[in-house]
């Protein structure tokens, strides 16, 4: 009988962790999860027959404990890691400059640091999820491994410090090790945190609550594609002989504007907007009732723009698509959170 492969993914609590899961689970591995709170890890999020069968091995570590995790790398040998474990919200990023820079920082590092001294360097292939908030203000220009870099948040620098020491390890001391700089993907599983699922949560429950939603800058445009999709980015990153940093994107930008609108119209609601920045106002364009409003709580003074990205070289030399457009995205979002509402 072949032995299983053993896979250890940190962040398994969160939005890419319970996808990756699934798809590792679905291609035969011993998949072990490494979360905070092991009751937080939710089940349901898997596949029929992944629930079914409960194989995920779960581990309750902190990230920043780092004996413990030492320890438990040592005891599964993983042939692969997955570092999704993050403090992921850009906003919250410049609250807490410190947290965020140990846990998205310093823990790969040590991560590093543990692979080697454990000896598992000619065993264990690491994947590292960069962002596409390491370039910074674009300026227009579609991002790609080779664009320049200029992070300009706590969160964006904490990634872009974990990146260099990365490709210091593997060139210098052979490590496998891939980072996968990942524009925006989203899904039902996404933090309310975050704009898109903020959205739809809010327009599936418009019909019932008398507040409307209320946003930052509803022209920042976001390169949007599904978790689904990136997770297999990230695996068939770690299948390459050799070891390589990859974008992964879609290669398209929406506004935060176009998505509120279609999510609106997948319940059959046109907006009509009125009045300008701060002032600007969404009323459903039938019954004159305010479904959105522009609250200055929610402008980043450092904003990105915009982002696109180029992802030829995954692409080309990992067989990589995005197969989920926009459009599908923000309606699979809305029906989720529609049926949840009942
Ligand atoms: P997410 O939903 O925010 O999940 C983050 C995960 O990290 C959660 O499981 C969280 O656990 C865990 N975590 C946070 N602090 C920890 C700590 N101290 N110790 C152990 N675990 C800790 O993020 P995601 O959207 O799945 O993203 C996965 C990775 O891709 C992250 O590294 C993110 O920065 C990166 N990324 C994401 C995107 C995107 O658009 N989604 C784009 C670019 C890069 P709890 O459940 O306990 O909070
Ligand atoms: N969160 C939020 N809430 N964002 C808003 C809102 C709001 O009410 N209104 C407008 N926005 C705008 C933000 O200013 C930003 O320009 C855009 O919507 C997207 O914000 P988020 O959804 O919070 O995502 P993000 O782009 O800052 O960060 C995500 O993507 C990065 C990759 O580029 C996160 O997943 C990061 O972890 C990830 O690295």
């Amino acid at each position: 009988m072949t032995e299983k492969r053993a896979a250890l993914v940190t962040g398994i609590t969160g939005q890419d962790g319970a996808y990756l899961a699934d798809l590792l689970l679905g291609k035969g591995y011993e998949v072990h999860g490494l979360a905070r709170d092991v009751s937080g890890f939710d089940f349901g999020r898997l596949s029929q027959s992944a629930q079914r069968e409960g194989r995920i091995h779960l581990h309750g570590c902190d990230l920043t404990d780092y004996a413990m995790f030492r320890n438990l790398v040592a005891e599964i040998r993983p042939g692969e890691i997955y570092n999704l474990a993050a403090q992921s919200h850009v906003p919250t990023s410049i609250a807490e400059p410190q947290v965020t820079s140990e846990i998205n920082a310093k823990a790969p590092i040590r991560l590093m640091e543990a692979i080697l001294d454990l000896g598992l360097d000619g065993h264990t292939r690491l994947f590292l999820a960069a962002s596409s908030e390491i370039f910074g203000e674009a300026g227009g220009q579609i991002l790609s491994e080779d664009s320049v870099m200029a992070p300009r948040n706590p969160y964006a620098l904490s990634k872009y410090h974990s990146y260099v020491a990365s490709q210091k390890f593997r060139k210098e001391r052979g490590l496998f090790v891939v980072n996968g700089i990942l524009f925006n993907h989203e899904s039902p599983y996404r933090s309310p945190a975050f704009v898109t699922r903020k959205i739809t949560l809010a327009v599936a429950s418009t019909g019932n609550s008398a507040e409307p939603l209320r946003l930052g800058n509803l022209d920042a445009r976001r390169d949007w594609g599904h978790a689904r999709d990136y997770v297999e980015g990230m695996w068939l990153s770690l299948q390459r002989d050799v070891p390589d940093d990859y974008v992964f994107a879609t290669g398209e930008n929406h506004s935060v504007r176009e998505f509120v609108e279609l999510a609106f119209e997948a319940t059959g609601r046109r907006v009509r907007w009125e009045g300008a920045g701060k002032d600007e106002i969404g009323f459903d364009a039938d019954s004159g009732v305010r479904l959105v409003e522009v609250d200055p709580a929610f402008f980043r003074p450092s904003d990105i723009g915009a982002t696109v990205g180029d992802s030829s070289k995954a692409r080309a030399e990992l067989n990589w698509q995005p197969r989920t457009n926009f459009a599908e995205l923000v309606r699979e979002m809305l029906v989720s959170d529609m049926a949840r509402n009942g």
